[in-house]
């Protein structure tokens, strides 16, 4: 099967934009299909290091196809800001077609955004405030603006004052703000609309024509499992589906054409936002892992929590996507620590619980069963095979497969293309 999908497996940020990379120079069609400009996929060649937000991270591979997907919420100011960074690198942005169907972000999005987070107060979710879930909103409500309208000359202004009056009230009278200035957002879109048309096309058709000339497509998560809509820690969540199944909408893809399922997974775990986190080391272990993992978010810049590393939760992606292999990263980051430690289960009160639980209020009381592995001191980041990796490090992978039943096929240790081992073919 020619399509594979990287998933992240826990909280997002887990090193899907490096592998899409390493990926990529072998696939036809890179894909996103999900999230928005919420996504920070970091991407190391060489000195240069690149954050990719909208733009798919096979853009650094010159004989690739990046496509923004159907299911994708399109930021056209992130968008046209990302493309003019690219250029500025010397990265041809040719190759990128947008769907016409995906829908638009406008400035009321992150307005209510900013200002929905702002009334939640000690609620609040810790949004990237990039208007993501307004503009998912307006998606499921039937009031969105697409992409083919968007670029449509005859019908955008319109459907966009219509749309800007709306927002304005809810603006005005839900949060006491300010309302937007109508005429200057319709110039400013009204160029951004000339500089996106290019671009745009019906990318399902691109997707599908690649699969039947027996190209390799490569569709790119954005966020993680525990991200999902359904499948995450709701309400602290995304508001879309990163898991395996959001991309057969998201892209246009039957379910029969999905081959490989990649459970991009951090050799430890870590969320942004909020919202309960079992083996959260609030602590100098979890310090000297931020430090050493550089754990500061890519959209954000905000200080990422860490924790040691739950299959409760990596066994949950494996099911819910079906994930096929495990990509493990950041493993050299573990490198120094006397003993390590895996969550294989959660204590609820007197009840030992095995599968991830959907109450937070529940989530919230669990508290991790740990073992504790000896750890290993030697620096990973020149290791390129399994057998060149400390012995130590080759059995906490080891046990991690174990635990989780899955194979673990590419080991991450480092940040570049070259730090990275593979042990079984993807494709
Ligand atoms: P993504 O959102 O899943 O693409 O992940 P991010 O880019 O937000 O965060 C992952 C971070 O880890 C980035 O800074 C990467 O450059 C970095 N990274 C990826 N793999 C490795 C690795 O194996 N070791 C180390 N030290 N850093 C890595
Ligand atoms: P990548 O693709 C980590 C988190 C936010 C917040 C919640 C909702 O880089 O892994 P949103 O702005 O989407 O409405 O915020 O989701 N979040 C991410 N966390 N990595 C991401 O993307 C994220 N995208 C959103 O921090 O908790
Ligand atoms: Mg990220």
């Amino acid at each position: 099967m020619s399509t594979v999908v990287i998933v992240g497996a826990q909280w997002g940020d887990e090193g899907k934009g490096k592998v899409i990379d390493y990926l990529a120079k072998e696939a036809d069609v890179v894909v996103r299909g999900q999230g928005g400009n919420n996504a920070g996929h970091t991407v190391v060649v060489g000195d240069q290091k690149y954050a990719l937000h909208l733009i798919p991270s096979g853009i650094l591979n010159e004989n690739t196809i990046n496509v923004i997907g159907n299911g994708v919420v399109f930021d056209p100011q992130g968008f046209i800001k990302e493309i003019e960074g690219l250029k500025a690198k010397g990265v041809s942005t040719d190759s990128i077609k947008v769907s016409d169907r995906a829908h638009v972000v406008f400035p009321y999005h992150r307005e209510i955004d900013r200002l929905a987070e702002e009334a939640r107060g000690a609620d609040m979710i810790g949004t990237t405030k990039k208007g993501i879930g307004p503009s998912y909103m307006d998606k499921v409500e039937r009031s969105g603006i697409r992409v083919c309208d968007f670029v449509d000359e005859e019908v955008f202004e319109s459907i966009f004052r219509k749309q800007i009056e709306a927002k304005n009230k809810i603006i005005v009278s839900i949060y006491g703000g300010e309302p937007l200035d109508a005429d200057a957002m319709v110039a400013e879109y009204k160029e951004y609309a000339k500089f996106v048309k290019p671009f745009v096309t019906d990318t399902s058709v691109v997707v599908y024509d690649a699969l039947k000339e027996g190209k390799k497509v490569l569709l790119e998560g954005a966020q993680g499992t525990l991200l999902d809509l359904d499948y995450g820690t709701y309400p602290y969540v995304t508001s879309s589906h990163p898991t395996a199944g959001g991309f057969t909408i998201g892209s246009g893809i039957g379910p029969n054409q999905i081959g490989e399922v990649v459970g991009i997974t951090k050799a430890y775990t870590t969320r942004v936002g909020k919202g309960p986190f079992v083996t959260e080391l609030d602590n100098e272990i979890g310090d000297r892992i931020r430090i050493a993992g550089n754990e500061f978010g890519t959209t954000t810049g905000r200080p990422r929590r860490c924790g040691w590393l739950d299959t409760v939760i990596v066994k949950y992606s494996a099911r819910v996507n079906g994930m096929t292999c495990i990509a493990l990263m950041l493993l050299d980051v573990l490198t120094g620590f006397e003993t390590v430690k895996i969550c294989k289960g959660y204590r609820y009160g007197d009840v030992e619980i095995e599968h991830f639980p959907a109450s937070l209020n529940v989530l919230g009381k669990c508290e991790p069963i740990y073992e504790e592995l000896p750890g290993w001191t030697e620096d990973l980041s020149d290791c390129t095979t399994f057998e060149s990796l400390p012995a130590n490090a080759r059995a906490y992978v080891e046990r991690i497969e174990a635990l989780t039943g899955v194979p673990v096929k590419i080991i991450s240790v480092g940040p570049k293309r070259t730090q990275t081992i593979v042990r079984g073919a993807i494709y």
